[in-house]
């Protein structure tokens, strides 16, 4: 090992202490390129942060079960001023899904969507009726792998009020109709490195679910994507407050038209097993940053 080969932490959790996955062939190109990966889990205390070259967030899955303590150790290596991927402004605009709004006010289509903000008292069940809703989608703005999301009809909307109420204390909410196309078409995912289109995925439920996360038994498949789609999904990458190293577009197709249900720059599972290239494009992108800081430091 050469003293001068970077060191770059690959943040998960506990629950995936080498990482899921997904991300192993990103292991081997980074080591292709001569850069040292080194998994690290966000909550391990013993961890040196300072020690590394770059801090590339990838799977810390239980930081939306314990958001105080993760921004805390987000805001510390913020404060740091280590290389982070991606950077710190699209670290903190992704954390909560109230993006989508800014990205709706640039033009980009989304899945139809209510924000409740953070300790609002809403009268969901009237809001939804209001929109001409009757099949509801109602989720957290900080959440991941379908935490705390709920699917239900308009007229049952009381049984859930009580667990709305308790998200709404320390996060806003999302409400959205129901899409019957992701039971249908499927979720699409096009995931990007340094902006390029890389690869595209689309996402199925398993049968008599609609959540297409591998917890719920979701599968996935290579696709074929139109580039009138790609054209729209780079779109809403380029809108990030700086471009960012990796990202996931997330959406379903209505009527030939994309829809935005998510822009992943926090911490995208990024279908890498799928695609033979994309790890090293992935490696690429980090390499390009790292080097670049270097020079910044010099
Ligand atoms: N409006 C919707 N219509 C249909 N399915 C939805 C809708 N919103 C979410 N889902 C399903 O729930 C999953 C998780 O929702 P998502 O918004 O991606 O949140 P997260 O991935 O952050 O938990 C989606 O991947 C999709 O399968
Ligand atoms: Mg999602």
């Amino acid at each position: 090992m050469k003293p001068d080969e970077p060191l770059v932490a690959l943040v998960t959790c506990d629950r995936f202490p080498q990482l899921y996955e997904d991300d192993h062939p990103l292991v081997a190109a980074l080591q292709e390129l001569g850069i040292r990966p080194a998994p690290s889990i966000w909550s391990d205390p013993s961890i040196d942060w300072a020690s590394f070259d770059a801090v590339v967030i990838r799977s810390p899955w239980d930081y939306f079960e314990r958001v105080t303590e993760f921004r805390a150790w987000l805001d510390a290596r913020i404060a740091s001023g280590v290389l982070l991927c991606n950077a710190a402004e699209i670290l903190t605009w992704n954390f909560d899904k109230g993006y989508l709004a800014d990205l709706e006010a640039v033009g980009m289509s989304l899945v139809p969507t209510i924000c409740i903000a953070r300790g609002e008292r809403p009268d969901v069940a009237a809001l939804a009726r209001a929109r001409g809703w009757r099949d509801i989608v109602v989720k957290p703005t900080i959440s991941g792998g379908a935490y705390r999301l709920h699917r239900f009809l308009v007229d049952d909307a009381a049984a859930y009020a009580r667990e709305i109420e308790e998200t709404l204390a320390d996060r806003g909410v999302l409400v959205q109709p129901f899409l019957p196309e992701i039971l249908t078409g499927g979720e699409l995912s096009m995931l990007f490195f340094d902006g390029v289109f890389s690869h595209a995925v689309r996402k199925r439920p398993a049968p008599g679910d609609y959540r297409v996360q591998f917890q719920y038994g979701g599968t996935n498949e290579d696709a074929m994507v139109d580039p009138a789609l790609v054209a729209q999904a780079r779109a809403c990458v380029l809108a990030a407050p700086s471009l960012p190293v990796y990202a996931r577009v997330d959406g379903v197709v209505k009527d030939g038209q994309f829809l935005l249900m998510e822009l992943e720059a926090f911490e995208p599972l990024m279908f890498l097993a799928r695609h033979p290239e994309a790890a090293m494009r992935f490696a690429r992108a980090i390499q390009g940053r790292v080097v670049a800081d270097r020079h910044r430091r010099l």
